[in-house]
């Protein structure tokens, strides 16, 4: 008889996810927890971060207070985890902000700037870098980034997260450049548009019924991103490094206003 149980794919892993109280991040620690992960929220919101744990209601999950902003937090969540589970297997730089699109670079102020570029990219080198100083001697580590579609298309959203977007990926290949030697494993997913508290901010949808989609009838789900997280960050595929792999149901391959397929208004 078919079971619903999957087979575990991240036994006797130990992960931290930041940003996992809630939206993307709570998605992937929910989906790590049942393919037998042992896993860490790291979070600034320290209510939604104890809830979830509450709720799955499970020994291998726990949360520790952490703003990626801060070194001296990000240090304290990676060594704790280790004095915790022994090790640290996966780390998923997962916590971001946005902040509303000015159109004009003009309006942009450099506080604002600095504020999303600190959380979005300056965070998940801290992540990267500290994960990494616990993984290179245990010769063995998977560090997964969530990006965006705004790390390869300019447009959508604020000259600051864009920014931040393109600066992931490229951090993502110097770390699997450098990781390599030590059987570490670097790489980013970059989502499409979901309806998460931080689209419906920005983008003020409710449901993803609103948001064009390539794939007619198909609307992406955070669970989408916690699979793809999971792919890169099991061994099961254990030859791929330094990949940005977008999850846009071919959004950003198409040309809307011109050509073959081109929408009409
Ligand atoms: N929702 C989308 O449409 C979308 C699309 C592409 C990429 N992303 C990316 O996915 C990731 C998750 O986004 P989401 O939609 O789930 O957003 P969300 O706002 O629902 O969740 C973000 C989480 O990060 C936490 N966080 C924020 N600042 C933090 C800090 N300084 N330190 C630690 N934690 C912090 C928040 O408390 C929250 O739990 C982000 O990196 C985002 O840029 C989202």
């Amino acid at each position: 008889m078919a079971s619903s149980t999957p087979v575990p794919r991240l036994e006797n892993k130990v992960a931290i996810v930041t940003g996992g109280a809630r939206g993307i991040g709570e998605c992937i620690v929910r989906l790590f927890v049942k393919h037998g992960a042992k896993v860490v929220i790291a979070d600034v919101r320290d209510d939604l971060g104890e809830l979830v744990c509450q709720d799955l209601g499970d020994k291998s999950v726990s949360f520790i207070h952490c703003d990626v902003t801060l070194e001296s937090d990000i240090e304290n969540v990676v060594n704790t985890t280790v004095t915790r589970h022994g090790k640290l297997d996966i780390m998923v730089n997962n916590a971001g902000i946005i902040d509303e699109p000015k159109l004009s670079i003009l309006e942009n102020e450099k506080l604002d700037f600095e504020r999303v570029i600190s959380v979005n990219l300056t965070g998940v080198f801290l992540g990267t870098k500290h994960a990494a100083r616990v993984m290179i001697p245990k010769c063995n580590g998977s560090i997964v980034t969530i990006a965006s579609v705004a790390s390869i298309t300019g447009g959508i959203t604020s000259h600051a997260y864009t920014s931040s977007k393109h600066g992931v990926v490229g951090l993502t290949k110097i770390a699997a450049a450098e990781l390599g030697r030590n059987q570490i494993r670097v790489n980013c997913v970059s989502p499409y548009v979901i309806p998460t508290a931080m689209a419906h901010k920005i983008f003020h949808i409710e449901d993803s019924s609103g948001v064009h989609s390539n794939l007619t009838g198909k609307s992406l789900e955070p669970q989408d991103i916690a699979s793809a997280t999971l792919f890169l960050a099991s061994d099961e595929f254990g030859y791929i490094s330094g990949h940005n792999l977008v999850v846009d149901g071919g959004y950003s391959v198409l040309n809307p206003v011109f050509g073959l397929f081109s929408v009409k208004n």
